[in-house]
């Protein structure tokens, strides 16, 4: 895997437009939650527009994702600051992949409960959505760590990109 000195425009666009995207999901996920509840009652769902807005941003979440992985591993990755202790290496490099994988499995889960009412996905998709949650706040607090307490200006490396 190639080693930049950054990341690239495409990757920095696709970082922020991500974390929108995710962030609309855990927003207004009210009315997927009920058309859900809804259907596994028996009862009828109604049309909302926010259920379509659930299914397209999530589908767009794993598209981007797909796209995000063909950059990571044609482009690489900046490696950690030659500061960094092994162990936090290791984490980071183990928190980043593990958001690949949750980004793929939570619209996949998802997928499955609506289209085919596997009651146990959805109930997946519940694990994951905490799961999600706790990995990027690990991550934020990691961000911020970097920024003013190790001193390393890594958020810089995230809105900066290289050719
Ligand atoms: C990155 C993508 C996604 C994220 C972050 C996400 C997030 C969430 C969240 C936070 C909930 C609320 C769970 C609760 O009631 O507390 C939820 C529910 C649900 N989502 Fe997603 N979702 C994503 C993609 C999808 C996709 C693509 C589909 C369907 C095609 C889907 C179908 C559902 C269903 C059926 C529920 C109701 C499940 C339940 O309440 O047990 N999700 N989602
Ligand atoms: C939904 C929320 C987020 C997700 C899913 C996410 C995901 C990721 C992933 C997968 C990487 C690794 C890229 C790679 O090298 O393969 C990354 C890097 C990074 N993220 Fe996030 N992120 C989120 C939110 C944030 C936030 C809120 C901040 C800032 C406070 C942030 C700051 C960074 C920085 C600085 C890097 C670069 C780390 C480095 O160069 O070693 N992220 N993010």
């Amino acid at each position: 895997m190639a080693h930049p000195t950054g990341y690239t425009r495409a990757q920095i666009a696709l970082h922020w437009i991500t974390l929108v995207l995710v962030a609309l999901q855990y927003i207004l996920h009210d009315a997927m939650s009920e058309a859900w509840e809804a259907l596994v009652a028996g009862g009828e769902v109604v049309f909302d527009p926010l259920i379509a807005q659930h299914v397209a941003t999530g589908a767009l979440v794993a598209v981007l994702t797909f796209v995000r992985l063909g950059l990571r591993i044609s482009h690489g990755a900046p490696p950690p600051p030659a500061s960094e202790h092994a162990a936090l290496k290791v984490v980071a490099q183990a928190t980043h992949w593990a958001f690949y994988a949750l980004l793929i499995l939570m619209p996949v889960s998802g997928a499955v409960a609506w289209f085919n009412g596997v009651e146990g996905a959805a109930v997946a998709h519940n694990v994951l959505k905490l799961a999600l949650l706790a990995l990027i706040a690990l991550h934020v607090v990691a961000a911020l760590v970097h920024q003013f307490v190790f001193r390393t200006n890594l958020i810089a490396r995230m809105k900066t990109p290289v050719a």
